[in-house]
């Protein structure tokens, strides 16, 4: 593990230009669960991900995804950027990252003030009604949600949020691809990589690459140079410590 964190130390200190993507794994220290990790939302099943996050389920009955919105911006008022979402801040502001690509809908890293970051799986900042097409702001869904069942327009037509549903195509993956293919440096972070497009990202990377997530991931790879099977905020501080800067 020493070995490791100073080879680490050192690409960063290398690298001009680093791209990072990041995962549910970043977040569950927040207090958000991910989806395959021992406690993820796809092992307790607390929801049923295919009903929850697929769209033509959400066309026929929009209630399971709703029971879980519900829950999720309830969750959303009390968590906070975790250690991790704050280093790759400093990063950026360091002029290091040059972008962070997220599959995560928690929007943490904005919070955390990372500034270019392309939500490949949207968010719930904004919402749209799917028959008049009418935007709905993050604070207009809440209250709605909040209200009633289906949050519905004075059309009538169902409210969804724009997050990205299996069966619906993901957001600024051409940028994601040109950030991958231009950094000498590439993070992947608290993801399984098994969800495509995004799992594809690693694989336009010319620079090297390394994998901080505390399972394995399946990337067969020649230019990973390293993969850190470890807690990613025990890991990230350790990194800071070698870097000396102050989070
Ligand atoms: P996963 O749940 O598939 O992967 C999260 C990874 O993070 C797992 O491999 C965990 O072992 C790891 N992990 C969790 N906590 C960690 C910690 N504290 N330190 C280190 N590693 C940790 O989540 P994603 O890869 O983000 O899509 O899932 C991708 C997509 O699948 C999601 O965006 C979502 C889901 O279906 C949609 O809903 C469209």
């Amino acid at each position: 593990m020493d070995k490791s964190l100073t080879a680490f130390v050192e690409l960063i200190k290398q690298s001009e230009s680093i791209a990072v993507l990041t995962g549910a794994g970043i977040s569950t220290s927040a207090g958000i669960p991910d989806f395959r990790g021992p406690k993820g939302l796809y092992v307790t099943r607390q929801y049923d991900p295919e009903k929850v996050f697929d769209i033509n389920y959400f066309y026929h009955d929009p209630k399971p995804f709703f029971a879980f919105a519900r829950d999720f911006l309830t969750l959303e008022n009390k968590i906070r950027p975790t250690y991790a979402h704050r280093f790759l801040t400093h990063l950026e502001k360091e002029g290091k990252i040059k972008g962070i690509v997220t599959q995560n809908i928690d929007s943490l890293h904005q919070i955390a003030g990372s500034k270019n970051v392309y939500e490949m799986h949207g968010s719930f900042w904004q919402s749209h009604c799917l028959k008049c097409s009418k935007e709905f702001s993050f604070d207009q869904m809440k209250k709605k949600l909040g209200e009633e069942e289906i949050p519905k327009c004075s059309c009538g037509g169902v409210i969804k949020p724009d997050i990205v549903f299996f069966g619906e195509n993901v957001k600024y993956y051409s940028e994601s691809v040109a950030l991958a293919e231009r950094v000498d440096l590439f993070l992947v972070v608290g993801t399984s990589c098994v969800v495509y497009p995004a799992a594809s990202l690693p694989h336009y990377v010319r620079g090297q690459i390394v994998i901080v997530n505390q399972s394995k991931v399946s990337l067969p790879l020649a230019n990973i140079a390293l993969a850190i099977e470890h807690d990613i905020d025990e890991t990230f501080t350790s990194i800071v410590q070698r870097l000396g800067y102050k989070i």
